[in-house]
């Protein structure tokens, strides 16, 4: 199985962000937190730095959408090329329309689930899906402390990618260290984004390595 280390540069320095790329050049995707202080209670960064972001980067985008009204601002990000744009289940009733939407521009379509969203609604959409993302912690703020309570819910959604022989990511977000992704990699995650322990580490190359390893232990 593929393991991918994905830094989220929430915990990065937001007035040096091309130089924090260049110390997580052995990542696998860069984790983008869009949020607007609406659906969540912080706000960060919008179309414009994502796009720039887009333009310096060597490493492909993983934008995760923590906003309201995806269906309106969802698309935009996709047509910045990013890689993949993950929107909230919470946060849209037409999922499968806009996960189409996404990939006809060419992005790979995600879907996140609050710790609270129950999947059982999403295993009959999952091929329209490249991705889903289980949230280890309410979505808002980097550093909090992962949520074992959803491991349940991850490993329920791995078992029917599996029974359906889909080729969907699983990725978890939120309190991912060298203390829990072996955790989360048991239950079936394939995909971790790390903020707080990739970026405040001493050299977050070697972290990335550590954490790559303890997921594929
Ligand atoms: C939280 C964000 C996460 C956050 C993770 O709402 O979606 O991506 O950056 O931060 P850590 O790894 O520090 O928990
Ligand atoms: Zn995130």
């Amino acid at each position: 199985m593929t393991t991918r280390i994905n830094p989220s540069i929430l915990a990065a320095d937001f007035v040096n962000l091309e130089s924090e790329l260049a110390r997580i050049a052995s990542a696998d995707l860069v984790h983008v937190d869009v949020m607007d202080n609406h659906f969540v209670p912080n706000l960060t960064f919008g179309p414009q730095m994502v796009g720039r972001l887009q333009d310096v980067s060597p490493i492909p985008l993983d934008v995760h959408l923590m906003i309201s009204d995806v269906d309106r601002w969802a698309p935009g990000y996709a047509e910045l090329g990013a890689y993949s744009v993950t929107f909230h289940a919470e946060a849209t009733d037409e999922p499968v329309r806009l996960a189409r939407r996404l990939r006809e521009i060419g992005a790979r379509a995600g879907i996140a689930l609050k710790p609270g969203t129950d999947a059982g609604p999403y295993l009959d959409l999952l091929p329209e899906f490249d991705q889903v993302l289980i949230m280890t912690v309410e979505p808002g703020f980097g550093g909090q402390s992962f949520m074992r309570e959803t491991m349940p819910k991850l490993s329920q959604v791995a078992g029917a990618v599996r029974a359906a022989g889909l080729d969907v990511w699983l990725q978890v977000d939120g309190g991912i260290s060298l203390d829990t992704i072996g955790i989360a990699a048991e239950a079936g995650a394939d995909t971790f984004v790390a903020g707080s322990a990739v970026f405040g580490a001493e050299v977050p190359a070697e972290r990335i390595t550590a954490l790559r390893d303890l997921a594929a232990t």
